[in-house]
């Protein structure tokens, strides 16, 4: 095949790889974005709300991937929603331009400085906290919502419902930002435009409102004229060259997911943004595949960010449950950190069944207590993981603890019916680390034993965040790019 040359490629269009295009693109450098899912807003096709999802609401697959609700047989598409299963845990990731922007639940949460600081000792807490994190969360448009709208809006009554019972077990709740645009949400809500959160869309894409990193960051990188997005652009391997440039191995594919073209594009500068478990895969794999030089630390300290899901039944019923309709973007969250016995955030979130289950859903952040890690087995050409019921041991002992607080305050059961008897160890929507940051990589992201070879996603991110990641991911690939911009591409 003909080899295509390129000044600077990114692969991925997730957090890192657009706070990447934006930064290179400002400087009047030519990025090439290449990601192996659809250009959404090119392509003309709409996102699929929750209840009943049509052939964009999955990656490839035959039928429907939500943790619940999972009875839809589909046509095979590169739909926006993946799941990597494991033996012992499943992944969810988003797919398409703007990575898991475009499934996720928005919740723009700034983790603990105390706990950033234990997570990364090395890096500067201070101008993370005064500078990269609140420029990290303006950039992605977080916003909160008005009380006075929480309040009078009934499809918040599963979070009203779900921090009353909190405070009444004797926790305590906070107000967490979002993504979503709640201005927008109140226009939706007094039907001035289409619904998107109030017409139940979230983990197969949200039609309106949210501001995806397709409305921001990659948005303003390709005003600057400088940004080439190549959507359907899956790349299979990254060979190192003697002049230490890079060839990628690419397949182009169609929408049913079938190679149509083959191509092969050297770069001199490679930003890697596949995402935790895409990165892992691509270096893993090029190392068995072309002899990529690879470090001992890469895949290890993997985590799941102390993903643990958990649910109540018979919530509020004597008093009217959580509601039979629910907005998509949580808003709320419950912070336990302090307790050194059961540290966990939770994040209180929708259930948006369209009928009134009385049924309250938990994401739980845990510490871990100890890493897993990564690997390729070759003979079957797919990732290895390291990572079993032994990890999540401490977490469920939290979400027992947790619902048996809340049941003795407020009644409710376990809900016996959500995941295995109500605990859901193996759902996982924040893999982290693999390839960490002054570990894998020097202290901004070039990976160790390569000159022109930056990683820049969550994978930088030891396993654990202590809250839900983006922010995070967001604000350390600003201070990467900052840095190796002004180093290494001037
Ligand atoms: P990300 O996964 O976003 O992007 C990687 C991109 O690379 C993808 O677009 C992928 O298709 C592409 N790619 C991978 N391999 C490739 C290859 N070989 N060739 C070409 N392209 C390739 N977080 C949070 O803070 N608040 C929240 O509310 C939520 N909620 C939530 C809900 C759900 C359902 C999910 C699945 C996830 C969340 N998250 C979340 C997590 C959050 O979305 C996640 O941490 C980030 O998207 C990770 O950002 P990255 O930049 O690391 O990669």
């Amino acid at each position: 095949a003909v080899i295509i040359e390129k000044e600077v490629v990114i692969i991925g269009s997730g957090y890192g790889g657009s706070v990447a295009a934006l930064r290179l693109c400002e400087k009047g450098i030519p990025v090439t974005l290449l990601e192996m899912g659809l250009d959404w807003e090119k392509s003309g096709e709409k996102f699929s709300p929750m209840i009943s999802p049509g052939h964009s609401a999955a990656w490839l697959k035959t039928r429907t991937i939500a943790p619940f609700l999972n009875l839809f047989p589909l046509k095979k598409f590169t739909g926006a929603l993946d799941r990597l299963d494991f033996e012992h845990i499943k992944i969810w990731l988003g797919r398409g331009v703007g990575g898991g922007s475009l499934v996720n639940g928005g919740m723009a949460v700034t983790p603990k400085k105390e706990y950033f600081q234990e997570i990364f000792p090395s890096l500067d807490a201070e101008k993370f906290y005064a500078h990269y994190f609140p420029l990290a969360n303006q950039e992605l448009g977080a916003n909160t919502a008005s009380e006075d709208f929480l309040k009078s809006c009934d499809f918040y009554k599963f979070n009203k419902v779900g921090e009353q019972e909190a405070e009444k077990a004797g926790f305590k709740t906070v107000r967490v930002p979002n993504v979503y645009d709640f201005k927008y949400m109140e226009q939706e809500y007094r039907n001035e435009v289409p619904r998107s959160a109030l017409a139940g869309e979230v983990i197969y894409g949200n039609n309106h409102g949210k501001l995806s990193l397709d409305k921001t960051y990659l948005k303003k990188a390709g005003a600057t004229g400088k940004l080439e997005i190549l959507e359907l652009h899956r790349v299979n391997s990254v060979a190192q060259n003697p002049d230490k440039s890079y060839t990628l191995d690419i397949s182009i594919i169609n929408t049913a997911g079938e190679e149509v073209e083959h191509k092969l594009i050297r770069t001199k500068k490679l930003v890697l943004s596949a995402g935790t478990m895409g990165s892992l895969e691509l270096l893993l794999k090029s190392n068995a595949l072309t002899q990529f030089p690879l470090d001992k630390h890469i895949g290890q300290q993997w985590g799941n960010n102390g993903n643990f899901m958990t649910g109540r039944n018979f919530v509020n019923t004597f008093s009217g449950g959580t509601g039979a309709q629910q907005s998509t973007i949580p808003v709320g969250g419950i912070d336990h950190w302090h307790d050194k016995k059961h540290p966990f955030f939770v994040e209180i979130a929708p259930l948006p069944m369209g009928m009134d289950v009385a049924t309250s859903l938990y994401l739980m952040v845990n510490k871990l207590k100890k890493y897993g890690d990564v690997s390729y087995n070759a003979q079957t050409s797919k990732l290895r993981l390291n990572w079993n019921e032994s990890h999540t041991a401490h977490m469920k002992d939290n979400a027992k603890y947790f619902l048996r607080t809340m049941n003795k305050a407020n009644g409710g059961t376990r809900s016996h019916l959500l995941f295995h008897n109500g605990f859901g160890a193996d759902i996982c929507y924040h893999p982290l680390g693999g390839i960490v940051l002054g570990k894998a990589t020097d202290q901004f992201g070039r990976l160790n034993g390569h000159q022109n070879l930056y990683v820049v996603d969550g994978s930088l991110i030891p396993g654990t965040i202590g809250v839900n990641p983006f922010v995070t991911i967001t604000a350390i690939a600003e201070y990467c790019m900052e840095h190796v911009i002004k180093e290494d591409f001037s």
